[in-house]
């Protein structure tokens, strides 16, 4: 189903994202490894994610290289690691469906490095009339999208965790659609590409 979407502009995104990634990274939420091919070599990394049904899947995309990349089955609210254990924490498309986003950045926090980054390619509650139709369509898409919030307010949520974003971008993933498909998932956007410093 996100097949048009990774092409049209997420994989080039992720890319983006994850370019000159290294040192010790966690990424929570990992699912089946969308971005597994975009680290550096020299990443060692963890990938966390409460359904391991998605590991196989996610070795696969990880090129067989399983030597550099560990994985774990664990939600964002609970990370099962001391504080100050990773230079860098990625999440892609996974604060929208956490239970408690707030225990999860306080967690993304305490397991980064004073001064370690938070990278994120997040879609989250518009502003206007957009965020009130968000709000209303998100029950019933919550049920269907396995607990996603189109409405979450992630940019804040992260600064509420005491982290500084250095970088943001606020994008369309749509926008390159047909009319209608652009049009029926406008309620999905914007999406937000950024890092964040812990203070
Ligand atoms: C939409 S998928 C995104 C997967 C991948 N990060 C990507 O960019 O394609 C959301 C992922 O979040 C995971 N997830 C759901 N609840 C979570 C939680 N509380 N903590 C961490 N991950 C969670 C799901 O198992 C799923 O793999």
């Amino acid at each position: 189903m996100m097949a048009p979407v990774e092409e049209a502009s997420l994989a080039a995104r992720r890319c983006q994202l994850l370019e000159g990634v290294k040192g010790r990274v966690l990424e929570i939420g990992g699912g089946t490894g969308a971005n597994a091919p975009y680290y550096d070599h020299g990443t060692r990394l963890v990938v966390s994610d409460p359904d391991p049904s998605m590991y196989p899947l996610l070795l696969e995309k990880a090129r067989g290289d399983n030597s550099r990349f560990s994985f774990l089955s664990s939600t964002a609210e609970s990370i099962p690691f001391e504080a100050d254990q990773f230079d860098l924490v990625v999440s892609t498309l996974v604060l929208c469906s956490v239970i408690n986003p707030g225990r999860a950045m306080a967690e993304i926090s305490r397991v980064l490095k004073p001064g370690g980054k938070f990278l994120f390619l997040e879609h989250i509650r518009a502003t206007g009339k957009k965020a009130y139709l968000q709000d209303v369509v998100q029950p019933l898409w919550s049920l269907v999208g396995s607990g996603c919030h189109p409405n979450r307010p992630t940019v804040s949520l992260i600064r509420d965790a005491g982290f500084d974003v250095e970088k943001l971008e606020l994008f369309d993933p749509f926008s390159s659609f047909p009319g209608i498909a652009r049009f029926a998932l406008q309620f999905l956007t914007p999406f937000a590409q950024g890092v964040a410093r812990k203070e």
